[in-house]
């Protein structure tokens, strides 16, 4: 069967699911089985592709159609311009996401500092930092032993072994050291909006890297308490947030004596991620 057939018949499945990137998604996966770029399969249309190869896309059809997302089923995603490796045991890293590293990028260019990421999952926020930002050095942690394990990974990928460590810990339990900035993409969905997530996240995607709890904030008020003990005078508190959630993170920050220095905005001008100083 030649190359335009089967790109066709994949994204009638996935269309059949109700997939709306059916097409693209059709060709990302034909390209995976036939480990080729997708410009080459498109430039190749006509060619033909073996029995065992047509197994394999099939089989990655009928993955997909089961809504598992793209990045588990090719076991990476992009982010910051890398590619990191992702499972099913750490978040997908969001594109939102790369907004907060762009800005802490911005504020801390060729400064040396030491860096705590909270909630690590898959290691994109502080591996990406580090590297842009050349000398300094961080840790990330997270409650979860299988997201740990991905993190160490892409620890190794991003070659970033010498100024990275990566500890099965949570936020509570960090004691005994100071950072000059702590990040956090924490969980932050509300118990409730958990329940209306579509199934390619809430049946695939670690609920524990996505349930905030009841109003969505367990994760940040532990992270914002816990901040102003383990963070140095004048260093930087950077949370990304939900939407909807700035009265609410903003008015614990000032309770806990945070001054915020900085908002992130997304594409929609809703506020996503707020850097706070600690006034001691
Ligand atoms: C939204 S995910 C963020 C993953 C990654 N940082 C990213 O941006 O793609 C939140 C992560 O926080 C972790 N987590 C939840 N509660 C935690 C806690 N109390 N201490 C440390 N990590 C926690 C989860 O296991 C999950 O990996």
């Amino acid at each position: 069967m030649e190359i335009f057939k089967l790109i066709n018949d994949g994204s009638k499945i996935l269309e059949k699911r109700n997939i709306s990137s059916h097409k693209l998604d059709s060709e990302i996966l034909l390209s995976k089985a036939l480990k080729k770029d997708r410009s080459r399969l498109l430039l190749n249309l006509n060619q033909f592709v073996q029995e065992k190869d047509i197994e394999n896309f099939n089989a990655l059809i009928r993955r997909r159609s089961q809504r598992e997302p793209i990045a588990y089923i090719l076991r990476e995603k992009e982010f910051w311009s890398k590619n990191f490796y992702v499972c099913k045991d750490a978040l997908i890293p969001r594109p939102e996401t790369e907004l907060l590293v762009e800005n802490i990028v911005k504020q801390f260019k060729n400064k040396n500092i030491s860096i705590l990421d909270v909630g690590t999952g898959s290691g994109c926020i502080l591996l990406s930092i580090l590297s842009e930002l050349k000398n300094s050095r961080g840790i990330g942690i997270d409650i979860s032993q299988k997201a740990i394990k991905v993190a160490k990974n892409n620890q190794i990928k991003q070659n970033l072994s010498n100024r990275s460590q990566f500890l099965l810990r949570s936020i509570d339990r960090i004691y005994g050291y100071k950072f000059d900035l702590i990040v956090s993409n924490p969980p932050y969905i509300t118990q409730k909006d958990y329940n209306n997530l579509d199934d390619d996240i809430k049946k695939f995607e670690p609920k524990i890297a996505l349930d905030g709890g009841n109003d969505g904030l367990d994760v940040i008020k532990k992270v914002i308490y816990k901040s102003k003990s383990i963070l140095k005078n004048n260093g930087t508190l950077a949370i990304e947030i939900g939407y909807g959630q700035y009265k609410k993170v903003s008015k614990i920050l000032k309770e806990k004596k945070f001054k915020t220095k900085f908002l992130v905005r997304d594409y929609r001008e809703n506020i996503r991620c707020i850097l706070s100083t600690l006034q001691k």
